[in-house]
């Protein structure tokens, strides 16, 4: 399995940006502690963040191969990013969507995503964790195929 991390707009300014709501740990050092439980279980991961929803879709058509799994925090797109929906959706990949912060308990317009119904699930709210919670389901998934 290869796992592709993909990140959308203003996530390279975590631990910069309103740290009440998206706290003080930074994109790399999410990056490092996932890919450092990916590698513990002999899994490889790659990640990639982008601003631009162009770019986010090239990387997908590019990267995504019948091997692969994603874990995905569109940022805003999540809101209303119909392309990147489609180009998620035309992959075979399983689809984990995640959020730092709880969408669901910020202003109304965040409580919609466009990506979900094409995702195994959401993870929101957890901080951090929701990569890593999203990361262990994948590698638990896995597993059970062996
Ligand atoms: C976010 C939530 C989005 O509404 C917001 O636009 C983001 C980050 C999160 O991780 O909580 O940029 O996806």
């Amino acid at each position: 399995m290869n796992i592709l991390v993909i990140q959308g707009p203003n996530l390279n300014n975590l631990g910069k940006r309103d740290q009440s709501i998206y706290g003080s740990i930074d994109l790399e050092t999410i990056h490092r502690n996932l890919t450092r439980v990916a590698t513990q279980h002999g899994v490889e991961l790659t990640c990639f963040q982008s601003n631009h929803e162009g770019e986010l879709i090239d990387y997908i058509q590019d990267n995504t191969t019948a091997d692969s799994a994603i874990i995905i925090n569109p940022g805003a797109f999540t809101h209303y990013a119909y392309a990147l929906r489609d180009a998620l959706a035309d992959t075979e990949a399983p689809i984990l969507e995640v959020h730092l912060s709880n969408i669901h308990s910020r202003e109304p317009w965040r409580h919609h995503s466009v990506i979900t119904d094409v995702c195994v699930g959401q993870i929101s709210g957890l901080g951090p964790y929701s990569y890593i919670a999203a990361l262990m389901y994948l590698l638990d998934e896995h597993r059970s195929k062996e």
